[in-house]
């Protein structure tokens, strides 16, 4: 299968190298450029033991980027993984603007690779 992860933090990161792992082809999309920098030299920014290690084996069925157009087009499932927003007030988490604008830039992508005919599962990690 053909797999995206938005943001590769403690759930996004170990998802896609695991599936890659298992042999998926799997794009990894973060906003922050210095975490893709490090995991394309296949260092890890989490505290992860094992993960170098596994980054290593899994690195041919891999790639990250900053890019949603390089891993959302052409993508069998997309998973969501990008901090949850709180309301500032009542502490509580909320499927607020942040995540809803995730969407739309899966969405955006997602539009173009459309015209392909196949239509992605989304999977949102959210607590
Ligand atoms: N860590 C856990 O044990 C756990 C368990 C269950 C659910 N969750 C939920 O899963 C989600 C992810 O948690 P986490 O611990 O992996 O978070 P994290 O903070 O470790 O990682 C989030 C990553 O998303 C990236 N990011 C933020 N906005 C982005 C965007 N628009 N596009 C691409 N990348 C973006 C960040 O740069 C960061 O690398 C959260 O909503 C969390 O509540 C976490």
């Amino acid at each position: 299968m053909k797999v995206c992860v938005v943001g590769t933090g403690y759930v996004g990161l170990t998802t896609g190298v695991s599936l890659a792992f298992l042999g998926h082809e799997v794009t990894c999309v973060d906003l922050d450029q210095n975490k893709v920098d490090m995991l394309r030299a296949g260092k890890c920014p989490i505290y992860e033991p094992g993960m170098e290690d596994l980054l290593a084996e899994a690195a041919p069925n891999l790639s990250f980027t900053t890019s949603y157009d390089e891993g959302v087009p052409g993508a069998d499932v997309v998973f969501v993984a990008v901090q949850t927003v709180y309301k500032r007030q009542e502490r509580r988490p909320v499927a607020g603007p942040r995540l809803h604008r995730r969407g739309e830039q899966v969405d955006r992508a997602d539009r173009q690779r459309q015209l392909g005919g196949r239509d992605p599962a989304r999977v949102v990690r959210s607590a």
